[in-house]
């Protein structure tokens, strides 16, 4: 086959376009003898059949693939030295592949019924709750999978096959458009790394230079030639083919595989964190309307008022829809998404294409050829649409969507036939398959969006409602979606679902965060930080301050029903199958519920502070924010109650709030001190365990941190390590220095407070560190910051600055100096001790207390 041999190609494409028709075959034989059964069972395979997959087993040993790459390789070199003579045969050797591949796919599925993660797992709960997870669905039969794996690699591997392919995309005929869409939705799947070479970018080999991406020379490019010239021939208002001359015979389908193709793209696009539909609608503005008006138009080239949606614009939708999700929330709307918009279908039309998907349009959906399409989330037709609207349309297109009753609508599509309690309208639908794993995630997000417009009301407090939502962080489901091998699945998928979840449970905690009276706030402020940006709750501004209030009023019940369908056993489970580097929401949610003591309560109970579990999140490489927020839930548990001080120790977070005391990152370092600080608040649970694992000495080294928040939280600790006995005083002693020099250096007023409150309890329970306190110059120190503020503090006027300033506790700590004699008669020969005596008429009443009880204890013998 070498092409020396064979100048004009002929003889080349002679041969391959042989053996496509002999593979086209195969496939049509093999699908008209599955579609004669769908019974559900796998039947013994008829002798007709048998020959068929006699004739791939010849295939396959004999090399078929490599031989079929060979020819790709060939072709393509031929077209670099400027023949393209070749080029015809690589379009039936890309045919030739792809029919090989489908005959495998159709056998490795065939028999099976089709069903989607989450009506798996509803039906396997409710029907046998302990049947093994083991049919899954359509898994494709390792060899399918093996032969795309190939292809791939191949195809990554050789510049050459990536030419061939873009010329059977630039030049082919519509069956090796047709086979070369499939093809490359199966290898973009397989390696997500394909998407780049489609797209042109630089490094891929079509590249040529300052090729722009997604632009002329590139395969997306062809894919939107392809939609362009398909989009006049399907007829808005009758389906049917205009055009009598049409030199397509089934446009339909190539728009449907084009788009299916599109989709796959973007969706590795984003899980390789290339957040922009430019990459695949270029920079050019011009070019970016073009397409996606084309995408728009097909999306609509169905009659609506029809009772049926048609595949082909089912996937213009998905098209649409992943692209949009493209554009990252976090750059702000782009132009892009304006331009978007004004050529997405109008929230009325959304509407009803979710009702009539809701009545029977799965029906229809339910014969389309080739059961894979499913891998894409076909069948959610409008959600992925509803969800961009929603995500960039603004406080107006959410009012929309509620007056629509699109909450509604959505809770039934997630609740699917299911529970006849909630969607009744619904129930008597029967071999319905509901969401794929991508459609559940865009609906939970776009009801999330749509309770800021009010819907909260109609999904937060109901419970079945509620229950509905958490179920789909069962662990069946969790395992069955791990398992899914088309989009939405696998760990991401498993990670969007539950950020999902949690951005929808969260809402009331982040819509309240603004208000001062709830629990903890001051000391939570920042708890759950990264749940306060990105989700919808956190863009409840002034406007809604009703129903911030309503929420606000509600919150208890709130509680109640998290409790009661126990939403902290969903969301710890759920952190098990998380990967590491996505924890970061879910723990947010943590820190968000550990603020509320009937959740904090079943948190523990359900093992958050288990041992394994910690060492598994804070041992492993998870996101600082996540770190952040685990010291920050240490911290609220430890404030809350001293109950909680032995789970903590239990839970083995010694060790690690060593580790971090002296992190290299300053927040990590002031959390951890604020952690244990609160640790000893309450008790001497945790003294003799700190002096054990040595982290007092690290404390006070931390009294002198360059970070000025790791300075105040660090006295805190320390101060609090002193408060309740005299067991740590010993090892405290080399605090006193530290603690004098930021009561006279320039600090923050807080900062001096704990450090003086600090000296105070340094002094509280025992006589030995007396000496120190006024050798080290501590009591001067003191003396010297109540010279600091008594004009201010004699003031009448001036009452709220002394409120602010550090006075009252210097008082505290000078009066509580006082019962010990050493430090008494310092205080006598000092020189500020004339001061003292005139504080004891300032007009505040507790400043003028503490200098009596000074002056009385001074001058006592
Ligand atoms: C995908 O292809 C790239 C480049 O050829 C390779 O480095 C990577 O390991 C492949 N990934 C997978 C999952 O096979
Ligand atoms: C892209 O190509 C450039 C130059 O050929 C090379 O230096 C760079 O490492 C490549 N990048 C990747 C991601 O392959
Ligand atoms: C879910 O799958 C089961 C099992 O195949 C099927 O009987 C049922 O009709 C499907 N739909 C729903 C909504 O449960
Ligand atoms: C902690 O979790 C592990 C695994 O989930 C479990 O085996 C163990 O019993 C748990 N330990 C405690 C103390 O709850």
């Amino acid at each position: 086959m070498a092409s020396t041999k064979d100048p004009s190609g002929r003889i080349f494409y002679e041969s391959t376009a042989c053996i496509a028709v002999m593979l086209f075959r195969v496939t049509l034989g093999l699908k008209s003898s599955t579609s004669i059964e769908g019974t559900g069972m796998v039947p013994a395979p008829s002798s007709a059949e048998e020959t068929l997959i006699h004739i791939l087993d010849d295939a396959r040993t004999s090399g078929f693939i490599e031989t079929m790459c060979e020819c790709l390789t060939a072709s393509g070199s031929s077209v670099i030295s400027g023949s393209s003579n070749m080029v015809p045969a690589a379009c039936e050797a890309c045919k030739s592949i792809w029919y090989f591949i489908e005959a495998l796919e159709i056998i490795s599925i065939k028999g099976q019924k089709y069903i989607f993660p989450l009506n798996f797992s509803r039906h396997l709960s409710l029907s046998q709750p302990d049947s093994r997870i083991r049919d899954q669905g359509p898994i494709l039969g390792t060899e399918a999978v093996e032969t795309i794996d190939m292809v791939g690699k191949l195809f990554l591997g050789s510049k050459a096959i990536q030419i061939a392919i873009y010329y059977c995309f630039h030049n082919g005929q519509e069956s090796a458009l047709q086979a070369a869409l499939q093809l490359m939705s199966r290898i973009c799947l397989s390696n997500h790394s394909v998407c780049d070479i489609l797209c042109g970018m630089p490094n891929s080999s079509i590249a040529i230079d300052g090729l722009e991406i997604g632009g002329d020379g590139t395969v997306v490019s062809d894919m939107f030639s392809i939609l362009s010239l398909c989009a006049p021939y399907l007829n808005k208002d009758s389906g049917e083919i205009r055009n009598q001359k049409c030199k397509l015979s089934n446009p339909r389908s190539l728009v449907l595989h084009c788009c299916l193709a599109l989709a796959t793209i973007t969706y590795c696009l984003e899980s390789r964190g290339k957040f922009s539909a430019s990459y695949v609608l270029t920079n050019s503005q011009k070019k970016q309307r073009t397409r996606l008006s084309v995408l728009a138009h097909l999306s609509s080239s169905d009659d609506r008022v029809a009772s049926s949606i048609q595949p082909h614009s089912a996937s213009a939708m998905l098209a649409l829809s992943w692209l949009l999700s493209l554009e990252s929330a976090e750059t702000g709307k782009s132009m892009m998404c304006e331009t978007a918009l004004t050529v997405f279908p109008p929230m009325g039309t959304l509407r009803s294409l979710l009702k009539l998907w809701l009545s029977d349009v799965q029906e229809s959906m339910a014969n389309i050829n080739g059961l894979l399409l499913n891998w894409h989330g076909i069948r959610d037709v409008c959600v992925g649409l509803l969800e961009a609207r929603l995500k960039w349309g603004g406080p107006l297109t959410i009012e929309q969507a509620c007056s629509n009753g699109m909450p509604q609508l959505l809770i039934y599509s997630l609740a699917d036939g299911l529970r006849k309690d909630v969607a009744e309208e619904n129930s008597d639908a029967k071999d319905r398959i509901g969401l794929s794993p991508v459609g559940v995630v865009w609906a939970l997000s776009s009801l999330c969006h749509c309770f800021s417009g009010g819907a909260f009301r109609e999904v937060l407090f109901k419970k079945e409602c509620m229950k509905l939502i958490t179920d789909l962080t069962s662990d069946v489901h969790l395992k069955m979606l791990r398992n899914w091998k088309g989009l939405g699945g696998g760990d991401r998928g498993v990670a969007d679902l539950i950020n999902a979840v949690v951005d929808l449970l969260a809402f009331p905690f982040v819509a309240v965060q603004s208000s001062s009276n709830m629990p903890l706030a001051s000391a939570s402020i920042n708890s759950g930080f990264v749940l306060n940006i990105g989700s919808p709750g956190g863009r409840m501004g002034a406007e809604n301050k009703e129903m911030i209030k309503t929420i606000e009023t509600n919150m208890p019940q709130y509680v109640q029903i998290l409790r009661e369908i126990r939403v902290p056993e969903c969301i710890l489970q759920g952190l098990d199958f998380i990967d590491s580097k996505d924890i970061a929401r879910p723990i947010a949610f943590v820190a968000k519920m550990v603020g509320y003591r009937p959740l904090a309560l079943q948190l523990l109970r359900e093992g958050l502070l288990n041992s394994s579990r910690v060492r598994r999140l804070l041992g492993g490489s998870i996101p600082k924010e996540a770190v952040l927020d685990f010291l920050m839930i240490i911290s609220d548990l430890a404030r809350m109650s001293k109950d909680f001080y032995e789970p903590i120790y239990e839970g083995g977070l010694l060790d690690f709030l060593k580790e971090y005391i002296t992190n290299e990152d300053p927040d990590l370092r002031s959390k951890a001190c604020t952690a244990i600080g609160n640790m000893c608040r309450h008790s001497s649970y945790f003294y003799s365990l700190l002096a054990t694992h040595k982290i007092i000495d690290l404390l006070i080294v931390r009294c002198a941190d360059p970070d000025r928040r790791t300075r105040k939280f660090a006295c805190f600790a320390v101060g609090n390590a002193a408060y309740h006995n005299d067991v740590l005083y010993e090892q405290l002693r080399r605090s006193i220095p530290q603690l004098t020099k930021l009561l006279l250096s320039a600090e923050e007023d807080k900062t001096k407070a704990n450090a003086a409150g600090a000296l105070s309890n340094l002094v509280r329970n025992s006589n030995i560190l007396c000496e120190d306190i006024v050798s080290q110059g501590a009591m001067k120190a003191l003396l010297k910051l109540v010279s600091d503020y008594y004009v201010a503090a004699l003031s009448p006027s001036r009452g709220g600055a002394i409120n602010e300033s550090p006075l009252k506790i210097v008082l505290f700590s000078l009066c509580k100096m006082c019962e010990h004699a050493i430090c008494k008669r310092f205080l006598r020969s000092s020189e500020f001790f004339p001061i003292l005596t005139q504080l004891r008429s300032s007009p505040d009443s507790t400043i003028a207390e503490y200098a009596s009880g000074i002056i009385a204890r001074a001058s006592e013998a």
